[in-house]
């Protein structure tokens, strides 16, 4: 089993490039399924989400060519299955979107559960909601969600219930090559939901207001490459670099990012303490004291989003007060607080919040990733505290962040990846 070593305490420093946008490459994948012929895609994340989803494309009979790590031409006109297995699609979260993609396509659509981070109860009932809407018969058994037609989809209104941004990605491609008009409404806002759209439309789709509480999909009876397609670079990745320069007090210049996207994160940075000064396409983060202790709520973009509420919980773990954060998506989503206690912190956290008694000083310790965001903000602590800190479980980790270790390291970063006997082998 592999390990990341964090030497700490460090100040980072220097530049660092942002990757593509992990949430928006894993709904843009299965995209391509819609697509008659090749698409090609450019700035994708080499992430192993990524890996899985490929995985799983060539299972169906996707001709998948490597022009580089980060950019590949999908074929799919060879594809003659829609039956992606459990055991390839249980390894991630976003394999769901493979309904919304194949139902259009095909007759009977087989896709077993995704897996994804223990965030709480991730149910889909808003997927499902969505697709029959649209006139498909929509089934949950034995591990796998069986999806049949046998008609083509009809456009429809669908007015979710809760704000999804899965359920809103899948809608968006199920209702993409359906007859007639499809208007969703209570949909999410995130930059990702925008990015399939552009993704879609630069095919020869018509979506309208992705971004917006209400999207306008106007079916159509095909969708052919025109050029390739860039993914947005990735908002959580931006801001898990923006926290990590402010919490070693240092001063970091994030490349190749979209500032806009950063607002909700930059707000509360900027609340804490640091300097944030915005660029075209790159955001400059320094801090030199510190962290005033702050309360954070996540919300739905464009409020603040809960992937970003570890990391940030470093910050308030090395307040100058009493901060709180307020988890209102996910049930549980607290779990590394136990962790950061490991390292020192004094957190109490009991349901939707957590309250910080801001410490002067964190310390190294052994600590496990217990999702992918949460090991983002292991390494933060462990750059911030005194001595070594051993992240385990970094497999997490490396779902959604690509190169963190060369990363870091560019920037003054003292992190081994280091190979141990698993214990149960
Ligand atoms: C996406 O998950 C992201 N994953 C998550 O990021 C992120 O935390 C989440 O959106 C919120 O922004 C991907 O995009 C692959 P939701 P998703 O549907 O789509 C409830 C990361 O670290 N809900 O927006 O699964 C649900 O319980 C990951 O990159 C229903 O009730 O989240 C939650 O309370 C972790 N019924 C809320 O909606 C449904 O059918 C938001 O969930 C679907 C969701």
């Amino acid at each position: 089993m592999e390990k990341f070593v964090v030497h700490g305490p460090c100040r980072l420093e220097g530049e660092v490039y942002i990757s593509g946008a992990k949430n928006a490459a894993v709904a843009i994948l299965p995209a391509t399924l819609l697509v008659k012929g090749k698409c090609h895609l450019e700035n994708v994340p080499d992430i192993s989400d990524i890996r899985a989803y490929c995985k799983i494309l060539e299972s169906l009979g996707s001709k998948i060519e490597y022009i580089s790590k980060n950019e590949l031409i999908i074929d799919n006109s060879g594809v003659t299955s829609a039956i992606a297995s459990y055991e390839l699609t249980s390894k991630f979260r976003a394999s769901y979107y493979l309904l919304g993609a194949l139902i259009g396509r095909f007759d009977k659509v087989q896709i077993g559960l995704p897996g994804g981070c223990k965030l709480g109860a991730r149910p889909i009932d808003q997927h499902i909601k969505a697709l029959k809407k649209l006139g498909a018969k929509v089934v949950v058994r034995n591990g796998n969600v069986y999806a049949s037609k046998t008609e083509p989809l009809k456009g429809a209104n669908i007015f979710f219930d809760v704000v999804s941004v899965g359920s809103t990605m899948n809608a968006i491609l199920a209702a993409t090559l359906s007859e007639g008009t499809t208007v969703i409404e209570n949909v999410a806002k995130e930059p990702h939901i925008v990015d399939l759209a552009n993704f879609l439309n630069s095919m020869g789709a018509k979506i309208k207001g992705a971004g917006t509480d209400t999207i306008k999909i106007t079916g159509v009876k095909e969708l052919t490459q025109k050029s390739s397609y860039s993914i947005i670079p990735d908002q959580i990745e931006t801001g898990t670099f923006m926290v990590a320069a402010a919490a070693t007090k240092g001063d970091v210049l994030i490349k190749n990012c979209i500032p806009k996207h950063m607002e909700p994160i930059t707000a509360k940075l900027i609340e804490a303490g640091a300097q944030v000064d915005e660029f075209e396409s790159s955001i400059r983060v320094t801090m030199d004291k510190r962290p005033t202790s702050i309360s954070i709520k996540t919300m739905p973009y464009p409020g603040f989003p809960t992937d970003m509420q570890p990391q940030m919980s470093i910050l308030l773990a090395l307040g100058d007060s009493t901060g709180t954060i307020v988890e209102t998506i996910w049930e549980s989503r607290f779990q590394y607080t136990d962790e950061l206690a490991k390292m020192g912190a004094d957190i109490s956290a009991h349901g939707s919040t957590a309250i910080f008694r801001g410490v002067e000083q964190l310390y190294g310790a052994p600590v496990k990733a217990h999702d992918l965001r949460a090991g983002a903000a292991m390494i933060i602590a462990g750059l911030v505290a005194e001595g070594d800190t051993e992240v385990s479980d970094i497999h997490h980790i490396q779902r959604g962040y690509e190169n963190i270790v060369e990363k870091f390291s560019k920037l003054g970063a003292k992190i081994d990846c280091i190979t141990v006997e698993d214990k149960d082998e």
